[in-house]
This record gives structure tokens, sequence and C-alpha cells, in this order.
């Protein structure tokens, strides 16, 4: 079944924004100290990506993570709060074990690990960025569920060595030069990304008989957040495969 969910944010009579803004503004100033987002650099950079940013196109991390970062981690997160808790009733919980492909410091972890604290989640964090690991750890001291793992990794090796798990992938699709998740058909993982609008339509290319829960949100950000990130709104794209 191809069962796309489609909705604008002003639409989501269920959506709790309260709970949202209370969480990012809570890890904010928890995190606040690891990043600089007014550092000058980081703001150049920022510019950078968001006018000439080309998929597919290879950051070296190991000279710009900072600079990506600051420029882009609470923004991430905020992102991944979103839709992780828009999803909070479709997302499988049978999982122990979720693996988060691409994941800089943890910026999808940290929000499932917050919204789901009371379960016992496992989470391997993988990048191919020692930076990105080393911060990842240093950043993640208190969650003792956490593993790290230095490592260039293919969704395709995930799929085919894991089984029953969540597989998060939060701006991992757009920095690759190929991928193949047809067999996300046969596998017992489910995959949930949160990327551009383009990558996302790259992939439901890929898999036209899968179920999934398309979000394409559009939100004009409460005030104080609005000033936190120095902008007013927020478009967020994601997609939720379920096995
Ligand atoms: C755009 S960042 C996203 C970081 C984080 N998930 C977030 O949402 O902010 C992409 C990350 O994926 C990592 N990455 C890219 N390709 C990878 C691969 N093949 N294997 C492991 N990590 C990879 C990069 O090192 C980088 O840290």
């Amino acid at each position: 079944m191809f069962n796309i969910d489609f909705k604008y944010m002003e639409e989501l009579d269920e959506y709790n924004a309260e709970v949202d803004e209370l969480l990012f503004t809570k890890l904010y100033y928890k995190y606040l100290k690891f990043f600089n987002p007014n550092d000058k650099k980081s703001l150049l950079f920022k510019e950078y990506i968001e006018k000439f940013y080309t998929l597919k196109q290879n950051l070296n991390y190991e000279e710009i993570f900072m600079e990506y970062n600051n420029a882009f981690f609470f923004r991430n997160l905020l992102k991944c709060i979103i839709s992780i808790n828009y999803l909070k009733n479709n997302l499988s919980i049978a999982y122990s074990n979720i693996i988060d492909l691409g994941s800089g410091v943890g910026t999808a972890s940290i929000a499932i690990d917050e919204l789901y604290g009371n379960f016992d989640f496992k989470f391997k964090l993988i990048d191919k960025s020692k930076k990105q690991i080393s911060l990842a750890k240093d950043l993640n001291k208190g969650r003792a569920n956490f593993t790290f793992l230095n490592k260039d990794e293919s969704i395709e090796k995930i799929l085919a060595n894991e089984n029953n798990s969540l597989i998060l992938a939060s701006y991992y699709f757009c920095e690759q030069n190929d991928f193949n998740l047809e067999n996300i058909r046969f596998s017992s993982n489910s995959l949930l990304v949160i990327d551009y609008e383009v990558t996302i339509n790259v992939i439901l290319e890929q898999i036209p008989d899968c179920e999934v829960v398309r979000i394409k949100f559009a939100i004009k950000l409460p005030n104080k957040i609005s000033l936190i990130l120095q902008q007013d709104e927020l478009k967020i794209n994601a997609l939720y495969i379920k096995r």
C-alpha cells in the first residue's frame, strides 16, 4: 500500500507544540555550552550552505564539523523533535535497537531518547568523521544507552546486517552519491529519514509499494524559538517507512 500522509502544520490539530517548545528550549540551554551559533565563520558557512548547497556535495567534516554544528545542530534538533513527536503514535516501539546513520553528534538519537525516556532503547551512533564521533561522545556523556562507531557505512549494509531495528538518517542521504533502498521491502528494519524535500522524493521513487508516512511541514515558529534560531519559519521534510 502506498500511503502518503501529507499535511501542513496548520492542519495538525493533534500537534502538541507546547511539548516540542519546552523540550527544545531545555535542550538548547543544556547543549549551548558546546556550540557558538554566533561564531562569524559558522554564520558564513550557514549562509553558503543555504545558498549554494547541492545534493551529494562532499563536505569534509574533519575540517568543518564545528562550523556545521554551530550552524545546524539546534535547527536539526528541533526538526527531529517535531517529526518524531508527531510520529509518536505511529512509530513502532517494538524495537530495542536504534541505529543512527550519519549521526553527527547524535541529533536524531537525542530527540528519541528525550521523547521516549521510559523505553529501554539502545542507540548506535555511526559516523565516518572522527571529529563528529568525538564530539558526540562528549555531548552524550550522560547517556549510558548510547554507543559510538567511527565508520564509513552504507544503508545497504545496514539493511543486510541488522534486524528489527529502527534506522535513523537525519541528513545522511543528501550526502550519498548513490544509494539503493529497494531491499527495505524485504527487511524487518524501519527507517526514519529527515532530509531535504528533494532527497525524500528520490527515496520515494525507489520504494513505490512501501507503506510510508510522509511529513511535509511549514511552521511559523513561536517567538522564543524564532529568536534562538534566528528565523521565523521552519520547513520539515521527513519520511517514515514502517515494517
Ligand atoms: C549533514 S550531517 C548530519 C548530522 C546529523 N545527523 C544531523 O542531523 O545534524 C551528515 C553526517 O553524516 C556523516 N556521513 C556521511 N556519509 C557517511 C557514511 N557513508 N558513513 C557514515 N557517516 C557518514 C558525515 O560525517 C556527517 O557527520
